[in-house]
């Protein structure tokens, strides 16, 4: 209660509606990520595990000065719906429910985290998705809307939606995008306005995605949408201005979990110190569903195109040719089932320093990758949430943390580096609330601040 009037007392910052009521969560892809996702949260909200990972449960944030010593937790700071009153959909072209989905996934231990909310699970069962097999080669589903085009499509989606929120009394609703990747498309024609758009659903245009008929449903319902995989989805001109026109907020792209994470930690650090860069070696074993879908060349180009991206933006070779002008990037995925969704990821990096002598680094991350992604799924779906009740619509570039290949404005670069986007989702914060912006310039402390 508490919690709630602190957030709307805005004390000079955006007026922020309260987080009252249920708010729906519907997932694209009932898969690994998605019932981590959900069977963590359950566990969480029943007292059996806590919710690591998650900024939105467990961060704080420091408030004014240091010697204030104010650091709430972020939850207790800004008014985020409350995890007892979250409601789960989703869609999926394999008809299992969220049980039998997560003990395929083999992502969390059965006996511990899955068979005591079994009941809940199961309820949970996946609405027929908007699927085409063209668009993900390595996947079947029975589970799968017919129309006669893909606009017919697209209002079924909607029509979900609009049901959802009646039948469970929701009071607001997000989507997040766990579905696999699709193959790799570019911007095009149909892409560039709402009319151009529509008119190509209606002739079933190739261009035209599973993932962006989601994406238009659900801004056509004013639903926010974040996308948790590197197809383009939300990453189009008609998007954006959709979400623009209609103020809702979108974003994406991609998760950023396991070794991007690690690059966009270590990337800044060798900058910082103005280290060169000469190559850099990525590859990865992955045994799960996703790691099957990316074996497929077309999805794995989408995927490469997004792991590939973020050093150059990090490094910026054009201002550092001496250190960054000739870089060797390249990464693999290799589709090892043994591992399940126990991934490997090895990255060799090969730096030089003084006078240009080398050096090199080894990084071996034995990550669980759907451990990594599940609480970003639900500071997505927290923050997208928050983002709506405060009144911001289009892209949530503040949310950037999160993704691989975060969207931008026209005109500006990604921002990539970790603890630059940690600063900016923090800053953002301090901003709706009407708090002080934190510069980290401290001279305030000293006595010859005031010489
Ligand atoms: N786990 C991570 O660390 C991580 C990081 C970044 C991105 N991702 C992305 O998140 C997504 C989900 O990963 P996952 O491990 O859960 O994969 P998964 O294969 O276990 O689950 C994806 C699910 O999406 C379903 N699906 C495919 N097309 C669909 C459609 N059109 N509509 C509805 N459902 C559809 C599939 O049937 C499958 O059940 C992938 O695209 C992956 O690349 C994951």
């Amino acid at each position: 209660m508490a919690r709630q009037q602190t957030a709307v007392a805005t004390g000079g910052g955006r007026e922020i509606a309260p987080a009252t009521g249920k708010l729906g969560v519907m997932l694209v892809g009932l898969g690994a990520v998605s019932t981590t996702f959900i069977a963590g949260v359950e566990n969480v909200r029943r007292g059996r595990s806590l919710p690591i990972g998650s900024l939105s449960q467990m961060a704080t944030i420091r408030l004014g000065k240091r010697t204030e010593k104010r650091a709430p937790k972020i939850k207790e700071f800004v008014a985020l719906a409350d995890l007892k009153d979250l409601v789960f959909a989703a869609w999926d072209p394999i008809p299992d429910d969220a049980y039998a989905a997560a003990v395929k996934a083999g992502v969390l231990d059965r006996h511990e985290h899955l068979d005591p909310i079994k009941d809940f699970l199961q309820s949970i069962k996946p609405l027929p998705a908007a699927f085409d097999q063209y668009y993900v080669k390595r996947l079947q589903g029975t589970n799968v809307k017919r129309g006669k085009t893909k606009r017919e499509l697209a209002e079924q989606l909607r029509e979900d939606m609009r049901n959802f929120r009646k039948s469970e009394g929701l009071d607001r609703l997000v989507v997040v995008w766990c579905a696999s990747t699709e193959v790799f498309l570019t911007p095009g024609p149909a892409h560039q306005s709402l009319q151009s758009f529509e008119k190509a659903m209606d002739q079933n245009d190739q261009s035209i995605a599973p993932s962006m008929l989601y994406a238009y449903a659900a801004l056509m319902e004013n639903v926010p949408f974040a996308n948790g995989a590197p197809n383009l989805t939300v990453d189009l001109p008609v998007m954006e201005r959709l979400a623009e026109e209609r103020h809702v907020p979108i974003g994406g792209k991609d998760f950023k979990t396991g070794q991007t994470m690690m690059k966009s930690v270590l990337a800044p650090a060798f900058k910082a110190r103005m280290l060169g860069l000469s190559g850099w070696y990525s590859t990865n074993i992955l045994g799960n569903r996703d790691g099957e879908v990316l074996d497929d060349p077309e999805s794995f180009k989408t995927k490469e195109e997004s792991k590939l991206g973020l050093l150059e933006h990090i490094l910026q070779p054009d201002l550092y040719p001496e250190l960054y002008g000739k870089v060797y990037h390249k990464v693999r995925i290799n589709y090892y089932p043994p591992r399940g969704d126990n991934k490997e990821g090895w990255d060799n990096i090969d730096i030089f320093g003084w006078l240009g002598y080398p050096m090199q680094i080894k990084v071996d991350f034995l990550c669980r990758d759907s451990i990594l992604a599940a609480p970003i799924v639900l500071d997505l779906a927290l923050f997208f949430d928050l983002a709506a009740r405060a009144g911001l619509s289009g892209i949530q570039e503040w949310l950037s943390f999160y993704f691989k290949s975060p969207q931008f404005a026209a005109g500006l670069y990604a921002e990539h580096d970790l603890f630059i986007q940690h600063t900016k989702l923090k800053n953002t914060l301090r901003w709706m609330m009407g708090e002080e912006q934190i510069t980290h310039l401290g001279v305030e402390y000293y006595e010859y601040a005031d010489r």
